[in-house]
């Protein structure tokens, strides 16, 4: 009694400590121990990155204003950065986890991230973004929940699940990204992964014996909230449950207005959330599937994930065929269509009290326009490169960021171009120079002959329009000026164009990039530079202490003791246990 009433005095002192030293915001504090494992999703045994020895990784459950620590303990054999897709990172681009913005954490070394989930609500995930990793695992989902004060604009869900679906080599990560050096294409994927598991024996001649294969366990007459990401490599997915409507609601922090889809294409790096109402008759288990997109059916059969859908009164296994998916091979305007019908909900509240339609972003005078133009990787000096508007981004040996704080000159050049280059394409490390409090137009003009997602680090951007063909002054026309959806990631199709805009209220050095890991690996990227003219600690947050210093900076680097990696309170007292335990085995035997 004493002894509670002891700790309780404490935990309330901590409490009052940390709320005096820290913001009033509450923490969640995650350890990440970042490692090889041998496993076999697809029946192959490979190398795949596990986090505390779980494929996919743990979930990131926070609530909007929370305080979020992660330390990051790198035991692969190269350099890790986590990234935080979708996490808006506002004022701190310090905690990003991109090359632009942060030294890698070497092999052995731990480096604990730090930030704030401000204002932010809803559905992301985490990657490793070195080296390829990606392909290899390391992911995980990241939520943000709504505070009890906000209302969300559905009823609270019976249960919370997440789907991570994404296209899968056999081929280690390393093997991946030798093809990619040695100038190849990785060809087809050998298969999809649902929550780092292999499809469901849907059909004996594609899939073989033995596969471990995910279920998602409801129950009857319920509504759950599915948070599907596509954290894949290139493959855009079609997502669809047999028998089964998604009412979509959420995507990547927005609400969406909601409507039922029989099935939704989910690009790589989206993010949606849907909800779930298991009302049909429990005769049977369904098929959940994700199956490639724009593809050949009949050669990528066995690119398809499947997944099992199982009601606590099932009466039996799922069976026959996979729920179609769209029949529209070589048309992919149903896909447009879809795409342009997910529209934001402008009455829903979103992370703060106000209606966010309050914002409107249509009446907004643009300050500076972009074009952004891709192509299909082509070769440079000798290599086989991928470029945004004719140019490879180079990262610096010193993170752009770093460069700044530090004065650096020559680091990069703030000179991307406005329209794309008309020469020949080069390798350089060209950034845009972003206004701070600009409203910026960007078009991503996809001149490739395949789906590209983009994806833009430190905001939350409208897709305002797309479409087929080329993008010309007149496109504004067609624009979408009052509830185009905010989001992280949006799809351009291949000959297609889609428009975004960006309020440049968050400052720091932010990433654009192609989600299509290989043309990402290859130099499909830069940065928009945001810097506040005045000198104030108001817009952005001071380098923090622990940042890591390389490239020109290496120097000021001091050396981390490696061997605090195994002397953790927790491992001594394992270590103490095993000593006990061994001289116990060696007295009694
Ligand atoms: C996240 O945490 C909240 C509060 O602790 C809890 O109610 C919720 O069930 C958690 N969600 C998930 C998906 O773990
Ligand atoms: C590494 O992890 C240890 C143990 O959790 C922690 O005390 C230390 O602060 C971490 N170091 C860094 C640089 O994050
Ligand atoms: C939009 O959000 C409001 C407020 O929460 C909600 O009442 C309404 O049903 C939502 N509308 C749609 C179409 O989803
Ligand atoms: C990765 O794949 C390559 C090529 O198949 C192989 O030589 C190498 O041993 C693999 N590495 C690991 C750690 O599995
Ligand atoms: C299994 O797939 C093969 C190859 O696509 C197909 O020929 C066969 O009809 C399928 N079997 C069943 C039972 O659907
Ligand atoms: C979506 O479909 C469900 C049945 O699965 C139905 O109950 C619901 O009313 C539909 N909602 C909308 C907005 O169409
Ligand atoms: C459930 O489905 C099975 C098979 O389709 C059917 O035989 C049965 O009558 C259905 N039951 C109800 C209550 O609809
Ligand atoms: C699809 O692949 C099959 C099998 O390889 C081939 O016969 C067919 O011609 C292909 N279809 C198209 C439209 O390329
Ligand atoms: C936008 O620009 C127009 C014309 O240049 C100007 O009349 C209008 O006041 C501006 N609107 C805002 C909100 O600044
Ligand atoms: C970058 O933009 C700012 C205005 O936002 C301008 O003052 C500055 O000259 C620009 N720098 C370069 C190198 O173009
Ligand atoms: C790429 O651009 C060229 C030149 O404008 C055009 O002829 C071609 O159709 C475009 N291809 C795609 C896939 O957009
Ligand atoms: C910002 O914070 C840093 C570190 O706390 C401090 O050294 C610096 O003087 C501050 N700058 C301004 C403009 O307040």
């Amino acid at each position: 009694m004493a002894l509670s009433r002891f700790w309780g005095l404490f935990l309330v002192h901590i409490a009052l400590l940390s709320s005096l030293c820290f913001a009033e915001d509450p923490f969640v504090t995650y350890d990440f121990d970042v490692s090889y494992i041998t496993a076999s999703p697809l029946g192959v045994p490979q190398q795949i990155i596990a986090i505390n020895n779980k494929f996919p990784g743990p979930t990131i459950n926070a609530t909007t204003n929370f305080n979020v620590v992660v330390n990051v303990r790198n035991k692969l054999d190269e350099s890790l950065l986590m990234h935080w897709s979708g996490i808006q990172q506002r004022r701190s681009s310090w905690q990003d986890g991109l090359l632009g913005t942060n030294c890698p954490i070497p092999p052995k070394w731990n480096w604990t991230y730090q930030f704030q989930v401000k204002d932010q609500i809803g559905s992301f995930f985490y990657f490793p973004s070195l080296h390829f990793q990606r392909a290899a695992g390391g992911f995980g989902s990241f939520i943000i929940n709504n505070r009890q004060i906000i209302p969300i604009p559905f009823d609270t869900p019976d249960g919370d699940i997440t789907i991570l679906i994404g296209d899968w080599y056999t081929r280690n990560h390393t093997a991946l990204r030798k093809a990619l050096d040695a100038g190849k294409d990785l060809g087809m994927p050998d298969g999809v992964l649902i929550n780092g598991k292999g499809p469901y024996r849907y059909n004996d001649t594609l899939v073989p014996d033995g596969i471990d294969y995910e279920t998602i366990n409801v129950h009857p007459g319920k509504t759950y909230r599915l948070r599907v990401h596509n954290v894949g490599i290139s493959t855009s997915l079609n997502f669809r449950i047999q028998s089964h409507n998604l009412l979509l609601a959420e995507t990547e922090g927005s609400y969406t207005v909601q409507q039922n889809y029989t099935s939704l294409d989910i690009h790589v790096g989206q993010s949606y959330s849907f909800l779930l109402t298991t009302d049909q008759n429990a005769s049977s288990d369904y098929y959940i599937v994700a199956s490639a997109r724009f593809v050949n059916e009949s050669q990528w059969k066995r690119v398809t994930g499947v997944a099992i859908l199982r009601y606590s009164n099932s009466k039996g296994k799922a069976a026959g065929p996979l729920p179609d998916p769209p029949q529209d091979e070589f048309d992919k305007t149903f896909s447009m269509n879809q795409a342009r019908s997910i529209r934001w909900n402008v009455s829903a509240s979103g992370a703060r009290p106000n209606p966010q339609g309050s914002f409107r972003y249509g009446s907004i005078n643009v300050t500076e326009i972009y074009v952004l133009r891709n192509k299909p990787p082509e070769t440079i000096d000798g290599k086989r490169r991928a470029t945004l508007s004719g140019i490879s981004f180079v990262n610096p040996a010193t993170p752009i960021r770093l460069a700044d704080q530090f004065k650096l000159k020559g680091v990069y050049k703030l000179d991307f171009p406005n329209r794309p280059l008309t020469g020949p394409p080069k390798t350089e490390t060209s950034i845009i120079n972003g206004t701070y409090r600009g409203f910026m137009e960007v078009i991503l003009q996809n001149n490739d002959t395949k789906m590209h997602t983009y994806h833009m680090s430190g905001y939350a951007f409208f897709v305002v329009g797309m479409d087929y063909g080329e993008w010309s002054e007149n496109s504004r026309g067609t624009y979408n000026k009052w509830d185009g959806i905010a989001r992280s990631t949006t799809q351009v199709y291949p000959g297609a164009w889609t428009a975004i805009l960006i309020s440049l209220d968050n400052v720091g050095v932010w990433n654009i990039r192609t989600e299509n890991l290989d043309s990402w690996y290859l130099g499909q990227e830069t940065y928009v530079r945001v810097v506040n003219p005045e000198a104030t600690n108001k817009t952005e947050f001071p380098m923090p202490d622990n940042a890591l210093f390389c490239g020109s900076l290496g120097k000021l680097q001091k050396p981390q003791d490696v061997s605090s990696l195994a002397t953790s309170i927790r491992s001594k007292l394992f270590f103490m246990v095993l000593m006990i335990a061994s001289t116990l085995f060696l007295l009694l035997r």
